[in-house]
């Protein structure tokens, strides 16, 4: 199966030892352990496990060599799922699909959200940066511990997605707690009764996208949701409703939990250091301190997309049979020192190659500009507005994969 044989007697399998306990508190060893003896690693749960930088960025890039998920494959992947309305979506999705409908889609989905209207955002970061920071700020001063994770690090980026597709205010708390539930039907471990509200979820989004979609049509608004409306593809065909409604799912799920856990990964770096501070005087500074942070700790440790080899591959010193699917670990990648001297240490100054926190080639994630953006607008006006702030206790992370999110973040005020 392989040119040379990799070391795949360890047990338990890669995979669930990245799923223990300790790799919840630290991955990184294991890792290492992957890249040095096994970088394409045969998982006995069925997806060739590529932890090298070299190997997981040739694989983003050949996106005709290593395409999405054919609709065959995921059926027998989710058994559960297949019957239901929830799991129709997520196969349709973007990260999901390849050319040339990923290519139409992407293009359509370019001509709403651009760089322009990102940059625009930025008043409307700042705005929010404040008001959520006030809203701790009183607890913190009478010396209270306050979960920054759930207060300041999930509402945040909930915001600015809403923001930006035109989300009234009122009705973004109620849509945002569908996106777990929805998120269900890919849990290969999910009960009927979680694949059923999976469904639910889907429906309720779907009926208030469709009415958001009808009301912008007839009453134009600045957002993307309105831009999207009006964008036409090369031929004369706009994105048609259900195409609209998908993308707008794509995005209402996929920049929550990411950006959420950037931040609280962002400010723990920070306060773990604080004469990393200094690095949040500059914009340039401020760039490079997200860029670290994602390179350092991305939030996302395996790539969402699923990939099958179109054919026979030759990657590293393995081969990946023809049908075989891999699953790519941006975190090992990202720690690996033939593209990062000394990968374990934080540090904003390096240069090196482009970090594989956002993906690359076709799928690069759509969100990166305003993830980044947002981020280092929330760290700069939290320093400016919480010098003081300090951890309060070990912070709880939830898991390392496929994201390595937080449970919380206490913090308080130095006295
Ligand atoms: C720090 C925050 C974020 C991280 C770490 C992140 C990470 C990623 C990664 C690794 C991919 C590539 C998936 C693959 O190739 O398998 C991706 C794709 C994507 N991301 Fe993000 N993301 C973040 C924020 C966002 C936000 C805020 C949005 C939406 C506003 C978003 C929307 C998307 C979309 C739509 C794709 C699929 C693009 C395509 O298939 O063409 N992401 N993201």
């Amino acid at each position: 199966m392989t040119l040379s044989e990799p070391a795949v007697e360890e047990t338990p399998d890669a995979l669930i030892q990245l799923m223990s306990p300790a790799a919840t508190e630290d991955p990184y060893p294991i890792y290492a352990r992957l890249r040095e003896t096994a970088p394409v690693f045969p998982s006995r749960f069925g997806a060739y496990l590529v932890t090298r930088y070299a190997d997981v960025e040739f694989v983003l890039k050949h996106s005709d060599l290593f395409p999405g998920a054919r609709p065959e494959a995921m059926a027998e992947m989710f058994p559960q799922a297949v019957e239901h309305e929830a799991y129709d979506v997520l196969v349709s999705s973007l990260v999901g699909s390849n050319p040339p409908k990923h290519t139409r889609l992407r293009q359509l989905i370019g001509r709403g959200f651009t760089s322009r209207r990102v940059a625009a955002l930025q008043m409307s970061m700042e705005l929010w940066s404040d008001r959520l920071l006030a809203g701790v700020s009183d607890r913190l001063n009478d010396g209270e511990t306050v979960d920054l994770h759930s207060t300041v690090s999930v509402p945040m980026p909930m915001h600015m997605i809403s923001d930006l597709i035109g989300i009234p205010e009122p009705d973004r708390e109620r849509l945002a707690e569908q996106v777990p539930e929805m998120m269900n039907v890919v849990d290969p471990a999910a009960s009927p009764d979680a694949v059923r509200r999976a469904d639910d979820a889907f429906r309720e989004l779907g009926e208030y996208f469709d009415v958001l979609i009808e009301q912008r049509r007839r009453d134009p608004r600045d957002d993307l949701v309105s831009a999207l409306v009006s964008a036409r593809d090369d031929g004369d065909g706009r994105l048609d409703d259900a195409e609209l409604r998908n993308l707008l799912f794509t995005l209402w799920s996929a920049g929550f939990e990411t950006t959420a856990t950037a931040i609280d990964n962002a400010v723990l770096l920070l306060l773990a250091d604080q004469a990393r501070g200094s690095w949040l005087d500059t914009e340039d500074g401020t760039r490079r301190f997200v860029e670290e942070t994602l390179r350092y700790e991305p939030s996302v440790q395996v790539a969402p997309g699923l990939r099958f080899a179109a054919e026979p591959v030759v990657l590293g010193d393995a081969l990946i049979p023809q049908g075989a699917q891999v699953r790519l670990l941006i975190g090992a990648a990202n720690r690996d020192p033939a593209a990062y001297p000394d990968p374990d240490v934080f540090d904003p100054s390096r240069g090196g190659p482009m970090p594989l926190s956002f993906g690359a080639g076709i799928h690069y994630c759509l969100g990166a500009g305003l993830a980044k953006l947002e981020i280092g607008v929330l760290l700069t006006r939290l320093r400016m507005t919480m010098p003081g702030l300090t951890l309060a206790g070990p912070p709880l992370r939830r898991r390392t994969v496929p994201l390595r999110d937080f449970v919380s973040v206490p913090v308080k005020l130095a006295r």
